[in-house]
């Protein structure tokens, strides 16, 4: 059976406009700047405002997408949205996204994999294309974090921040487009990093609120060995599968949790700094949006051509984690 060759035929990003900086958290919490630029290499992130959701951060990020992609809306044939902050429970934010959209003729469903969600996203949707099931696929990262952070805690605050990634998917030329994926999961680790509250274990109640079950938790210290064993062999296998070496990677777009996780998986991989794209100084971490934001800026920017071997690596709560090789 021959498959069809697929890649990004356009990319898209957007962020609110309110700015959360290093300085700002230093009037909430017992914080301060030094730490938090030493300790994660953020200064600064992006805040949605009370009446702004995933949906309405989608948007503006898909739209881009398309636009670079050209075509409309109304040839998708499928949405994606990876997010653990949908705007409600059902229906998913792809459904809502699809009618903000005017995409009429898509599929559409929410996936689930946390910060991995969009590598997760990509494969799926890569899959119906690569069949021919379906001919353009769009697939959106976005996060709505601070709606989910105890501003309390200074363990969590300082971390994350709010936004959309967006690609649009099609067929490409021979040669070009996904070389492999990898995908994991281990779920003995999912209690490092949850939020307990609104589910089926733990309904909303005055006493899931009082708990403080609606914010995200997190075992710092315990996710970052993790995350730095994993982002390597995520990247290496990956790497395998495609027939291709660490020598091999023009630019590695990695998760953007933590500078000190991004260091250590170029140390592994023999990546200098230049060819790997960093923003999570302006952005925190934007969960399943980080990816694609930074796909997005690496592709606006120029610092891909055509013909450049792109290694896409995360991990995130599941605890789960994905890679992808994909030539521009
Ligand atoms: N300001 C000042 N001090 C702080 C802050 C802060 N914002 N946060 C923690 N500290 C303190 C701690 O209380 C601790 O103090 P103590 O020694 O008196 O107890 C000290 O700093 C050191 O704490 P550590 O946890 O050892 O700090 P570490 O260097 O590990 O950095 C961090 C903490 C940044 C959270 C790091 O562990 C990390 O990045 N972990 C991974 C995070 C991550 O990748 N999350 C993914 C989430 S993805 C998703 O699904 C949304």
């Amino acid at each position: 059976m021959n498959l069809i060759p697929v890649g990004v035929l356009g990319t898209g990003r957007h962020v609110p406009e309110r700015i959360l900086t290093n300085q700002d958290l230093e009037k909430m919490v017992d914080t301060n700047d030094e730490w938090i630029r030493t300790r994660t290499g953020m200064r600064e992130r992006r805040i949605a405002r009370p009446d702004e959701a995933a949906s309405d951060l989608s948007v503006p990020a898909a739209q881009e997408a398309l636009k670079r992609a050209g075509i409309t809306a109304a040839d998708l044939d499928l949405i994606i949205v990876a997010t653990v902050t949908p705007d409600m429970a059902f229906p998913s934010t792809a459904c809502i996204l699809q009618e903000k959209l005017g995409a009429k003729k898509a599929a559409a469903y929410d996936l689930s994999a946390a910060c991995t969600g969009f590598i997760y996203g990509l494969a799926n949707a890569s899959n119906f294309i690569a069949l021919g099931t379906y001919k353009y696929a769009l697939i959106v990262g976005v996060e709505v974090l601070s709606k989910i952070t105890d501003y309390t805690d200074r363990n969590t605050c300082v971390l994350f921040g709010d936004g959309a990634g967006a690609v649009v998917l099609g067929a490409v030329p021979e040669g070009h487009g996904f070389q492999s994926f990898e995908l994991g999961a281990d779920g003995a680790g999912g209690e490092l990093l949850k939020l307990e509250g609104g589910g089926s274990r733990n309904p909303s109640s005055p006493a899931s609120i009082e708990q403080k079950l609606h914010y995200l938790y997190m075992a710092g210290a315990e996710v970052f060995k993790f995350a730095v064993r994993v982002m390597g062999s995520a990247a290496e296998e990956a790497l395998r599968k495609a027939g291709l070496t660490k020598e091999d990677i023009d630019l590695l777009v990695p998760h953007q949790a933590n500078i000190r996780i991004i260091q250590s998986a170029l140390h592994r991989l023999h990546v200098p700094e230049e060819k790997c794209m960093i923003n999570l100084d302006r952005y925190g971490n934007v969960g399943a949006a980080s990816i694609p934001m930074a796909l997005a800026e690496a592709a606006e920017t120029g610092r891909v051509k055509e013909g450049d071997r792109i290694v896409m690596v995360g991990f995130g709560a599941g605890l789960t984690w994905g890679a992808s090789v994909l030539v521009w």
